[in-house]
């Protein structure tokens, strides 16, 4: 392959590139990045997930039951758990956390929980190997609590030492003759360090992976999570704000109940605390079972919308801004992007978006905000164009003969939307005979991400890189599972309570390198054809360097490349740096079968770099500033 990059008649780039797509899927939010450890810690439920004691357990012969006083702990959190009776001494009940709790000698935990009925004497709260039996932490709580009102207790501890994995449980035990009547608890919470110091904060490990992707913006909370499956349930920020007593959760739509505990405070200092521009994404009138607002009852809630965007940015002189700073936020959060609604087009929503729904929030948001990007959740590339001035999200899951072929796709496409491509995964093998994914329940679909579906995705990647003055930027989905419990694969990173399970997939290292280096204006190249090797050039305003970044796909031997940079002089060094695995290969727990190369290359008298990448890699080369 050989190519000149000339030095000039490229253009911007969109500051964007690369970025995350969140919603709460596969226990990512529960049970994932929201570091609760305690499962099913304040027994929510609603119509359709029933309230339940799942991942409780009674110790020394007590009764655990359910119970709705007629003095709940708050109206968003009616139902205790009920303990009466008892055979032992020593009574009590303990908790499977999320498939385990991690026990780490360094961290200190952060428990509490609320307690309703007479009770005189010591709680003892410990973590406690399932296996052996060992405690690792434990704290005594001194209690004193009636059948009056609900008493708040909290607890430190931290751990002796680390648990060989994470099979360990929470256990809350007392003595029998301490109680004395039905004794009622609710919000049972431990916390290890989260993320920053944060207060009913996000996992470390999980936040550090993301860091790791040099993320630029942030779409949330969905998705489908955020559709709800049937009304009236759907991602209702209000509901996601406040103390947690005040928060009821919310029936989401991937099989199980969402605390709300990673509410849209808590997104929008994940978004801070990573340094991404936010783009929110607000209910658009569209539940998952097709039923949609008729248009002369969509007012309440495009009027929803504007009180989140006021929420998140309103100055404190508004009404929602106001409510932001009592929170403990003064400070707006900036919002230069918003989407409306997710996926319209499914479920029956294309009419209805298309005749009412999209304008009459488009409308609604530009006019308070002339400024902002309002992308709408729906779009082709090809015939359909996003209405007015908006953007669009376009969504992709293919398979890799299907997205290696795209470097083209949106070469074509028009300046006038800046398009959005807010999820993108390659999700099955090549299947002879088949270019396109089945949904139908059952098919075949990789576990994780594999090498060579990962480089079919980094020639996706280059496709929007090469047009990046009209991509805003690109997000994989879904970015988490938790390896106990998923309802869709590949994602691309898997985690269990234990964090050295983390797994970092071979999407993750192509994009963590493609993300690193950000090209801030395309150059166009001149000579060499693309296939096996496909190719974008350009320049960094920021480092000064000239950038090749190159993915050879389905070659049979390492394929040559020289490259001459126009105004690069003779003698001028840099460095290559490409990614390897076996083609079929996935990383999983432990095996991490990604392979980086970097080495030193210098242009020859003529100018030119020559070097070779080999079948299925994925490289930059990076010219130093002369
Ligand atoms: O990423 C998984 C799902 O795929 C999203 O919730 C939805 O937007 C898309 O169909």
């Amino acid at each position: 392959v050989k190519f000149t990059v000339e030095s000039s008649g490229g253009n911007a780039t969109s500051p964007y590139q690369y970025g995350i797509m969140f919603e709460d899927i596969n226990n990512s939010g529960d049970g994932g990045v929201y570091a609760e450890l305690v499962q099913n810690r304040a027994f929510q439920g609603d119509r359709l997930f029933h309230k339940n004691l799942w991942f409780w357990h009674p110790i020394g012969g007590t009764d655990l039951h359910l119970a709705n006083l007629s003095d709940p702990l708050s109206s968003a959190l009616p139902t205790s758990m009920q303990v009466t009776g008892g055979l032992e001494d020593t009574i009590g009940f303990w908790n499977e956390g999320f498939w385990g709790f991690p026990v780490v000698s360094s961290w200190q935990y952060n428990g509490s929980f609320y307690i309703h009925g007479d009770f005189e004497g010591d709680i003892n709260v410990a973590l406690v190997s399932n296996t052996t039996g060992e405690t690792y932490a434990e704290a005594t709580v001194e209690a004193s609590s009636s059948s009056s009102e609900w008493t708040q207790y909290r607890y430190l501890f931290t751990a002796s030492e680390d648990a060989p994995d994470s099979n360990n449980t929470l256990r809350f035990t007392m003595p029998a003759s301490a109680v004395s009547g039905p004794l009622n608890f609710n919000l049972l919470s431990l916390f290890p360090p989260t993320y920053n110091d944060r207060p009913n904060g996000l996992r470390i490990d999980l936040m550090e992976a993301m860091a790791g992707l040099n993320p630029s913006f942030f779409r949330f909370p969905g998705g489908n999570n955020l559709e709800g499956n049937e009304p009236p349930f759907w991602w209702d920020w209000k509901e996601s704000l406040g103390s947690l007593e005040n928060r009821p959760g919310f029936p989401g739509t991937w099989d199980y109940e969402n605390t709300n505990g990673l509410g849209l405070l808590e997104y929008l200092l994940w978004a801070q605390d990573l340094g991404m521009e936010l783009i929110l994404d607000v209910w658009a009138g569209l539940w998952l079972n097709g039923t949609h607002v008729p248009e002369d009852e969509l007012g309440p809630y495009v009027q929803d919308a504007l009180d989140e965007i006021e929420f998140v940015m309103g100055s404190t002189d508004t009404r929602w801004g106001a409510y932001r700073a009592e929170l403990g936020y003064p400070e707006p959060f900036p919002v230069r992007f918003v989407e409306v609604g997710n996926e319209d087009s499914l479920n029956n929503g294309t009419a209805s978006y298309g005749r009412y729904r999209f304008a009459s929030f488009y409308n609604a948001i530009h006019e308070k905000y002339p400024d902002m990007t309002i992308i709408s959740s729906y779009y082709d590339v090809g015939p359909v164009t996003p209405p007015f001035d908006a953007s669009g999200d376009f969504h992709e899951y293919a398979a890799p003969v299907q997205m290696s072929s795209q470097f083209g796709y949106f070469d074509n496409y028009t300046n006038d939307h800046p398009l959005f491509l807010g999820e993108y995964a390659v999700v099955t093998y090549d299947l002879p005979g088949f270019n396109m994914p089945s949904w139908e329940e059952g098919a075949l679909r990789a576990m994780y991400p594999f090498w060579y579906g990962s480089c079919a995705e980094a020639i996706y990647l280059l496709s929007a890189e090469r047009n990046a003055d009209k991509i805003i930027g690109a997000a994989y989905a879904p970015i988490f599972m938790n390896m106990n419990r998923w309802q869709w694969i590949p994602d691309m990173i898997a985690y269990d309570a234990n964090p050295a399970h983390l797994v970092l997939s071979t999407s993750y290292r192509m994009v963590e390198l493609l993300s690193s280096v950000r090209i801030t204006e395309n150059l166009p190249t001149t000579g060499g054809r693309f296939g096996p090797a496909y190719w974008v050039a350009g320049r960094s305003d920021e480092t000064g360097s000239h950038i090749v970044k190159a993915v050879v796909y389905n070659a049979t031997a390492n394929v040559p490349f020289d490259v001459t940079f126009n105004g690069i002089n003779a003698g001028a060094t840099g460095t290559l740096t490409y990614l390897t695995a076996p083609m079929n290969a996935s990383s999983t727990v432990g095996d991490d079968v990604v392979q980086r190369q970097t080495t030193s290359i210098t242009s020859d008298n003529e100018g030119r770099f020559s070097f070779q990448m080999p079948p299925y890699s994925v490289g930059i080369v990076e010219i130093d500033a002369e």
